[in-house]
């Protein structure tokens, strides 16, 4: 069964690019469960673009390359499986996946079969080189038609980057998440780049169909296939909080098999992961306060339990004094409520006192809150 959840797991894109075999993704697969990755909820290992040879056999199917992966793909899903994880692919709507392997264009029910015989449960579909004159909305369409026919349970990850009026027709193919966002790198302006563009995506996402803001960079530190300035552990822990507060698939992008101490205890955040898998998925919602610097952002998400998960970002480089007005998260004087609050990073309590909560916040930094509704 899919999870109604955001989806989590690993993709290799994000760290190695092209540079893929079948020895990483079994040194990562261990990785996974060794570290704990996979207890908390981490899944799904997706292989990326670039795991095909360039041409389809005589018969038309897609084939592994065999330089980067022997045995083939259906053995190492096997494996993947033994170890308790679950095996993810990588296609295209196009002719060509964007790094220019065969795309799935024509063959979405063959391919389909395919990845259903290897045993694959994702599968990633992009948007590079697609057709001009069937609209996208098709050629999703065809693939969740064909993943629905293929015999398997494939959850199904659309990768149109938000464009060609995605929000409006992905639900209606399928698909169980999809990219709302271009692609990240590991810098401090694409992370803050990615959350201004998911801000009008918001009431978009939902059960059954998330927001994708695209695979974690924490823990890149600039090395890899995206990896550029990289960011500091301060950045890296606001980028995961804002991924996880927001609802988005947690899929990570580093080498699990390098990671230092600060990057396993970020993704391993067990209340930003319980927020994130809160069962509602509701819609997050911006908060404006008068007199907030604009560098400071504020969102609040309604949780099942009736708490509220509450977030404070600052994207400048200096220290700042945020606020937060109970009135914005429907809680007036009137109400006789406020709100004591849990910090998901400091374990610190304290209760909202007078409507308004005022905080500082470093440069970078955020603050997390689970914050329960009392009496004032
Ligand atoms: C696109 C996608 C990326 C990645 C690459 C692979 O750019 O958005 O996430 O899959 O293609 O080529």
């Amino acid at each position: 069964m899919i999870k109604h959840t955001p989806p989590m797991g690993w993709n290799s894109w994000n760290t190695f690019g092209e540079d893929i075999h079948e020895q990483l993704i079994l040194e990562t697969a261990d990785c996974m469960v060794g570290s704990g990755l996979k207890d908390l909820g981490y899944e799904y290992l997706v292989i990326d673009d670039c795991w095909s040879l360039k041409e389809r056999d005589r018969d038309g199917r897609l084939v592994a390359d065999p330089k980067k992966f022997p045995r083939g793909m259906k053995a190492l899903a096997e494996d993947v499986h033994a170890k308790g994880l679950k095996f993810g692919m990588y296609s295209c709507a196009g002719n060509l996946t964007c790094a220019g392997y065969p795309g799935s264009y024509e063959h979405e029910f063959a391919d389909a079969a395919t990845f259903a015989e290897w045993g694959v449960d994702f599968l990633k579909y992009d948007y590079c080189y697609h057709s001009n004159i069937i609209h996208g909305m098709y050629l999703y369409r065809r693939m969740g038609l064909a993943l629905k026919n293929c015999g398997r349970e494939i959850l199904f990850s659309a990768c149109s980057w938000g464009i060609d009026g995605t929000p409006e027709w992905i639900r209606e193919t399928g698909a169980n998440m999809w990219r709302s966002t271009g692609d990240i790198f590991d810098t401090w302006e694409s992370v803050k780049s990615l959350t201004e563009q998911q801000q009008k995506m918001l009431p978009y996402g939902g059960v059954g169909c998330f927001n994708d803001m695209d695979m974690l960079v924490v823990g890149m530190y600039g090395k890899g296939n995206v990896g550029l300035t990289g960011l500091n552990d301060t950045q890296y822990k606001t980028h995961f909080s804002i991924w996880a507060l927001f609802g988005s698939p947690l899929m990570i992008g580093c080498d699990v098999r390098n990671m230092t101490e600060a990057t396993k205890t970020i993704l391993s955040n067990r209340e930003l992961i319980a927020i994130n898998q809160d069962e509602d998925c509701s819609q997050v919602i911006s908060l404006c306060p008068p007199q907030q610097p604009p560098e400071i952002k504020c969102y609040a998400r309604m949780l099942s339990n009736g708490d509220l998960a509450l977030g404070i970002f600052n994207f400048g480089e200096s220290k700042q004094l945020a606020r937060v007005n109970l009135d914005e998260v429907a809680l007036p004087e009137s109400t006789g409520k406020t709100l004591y609050l849990h910090d998901v990073w400091s374990g610190e309590e304290t209760a909202v006192k007078n409507g308004t909560f005022l905080h500082d916040i470093d440069g970078y930094d955020c603050l997390v809150y689970r914050a329960r509704v009392i009496d004032r």
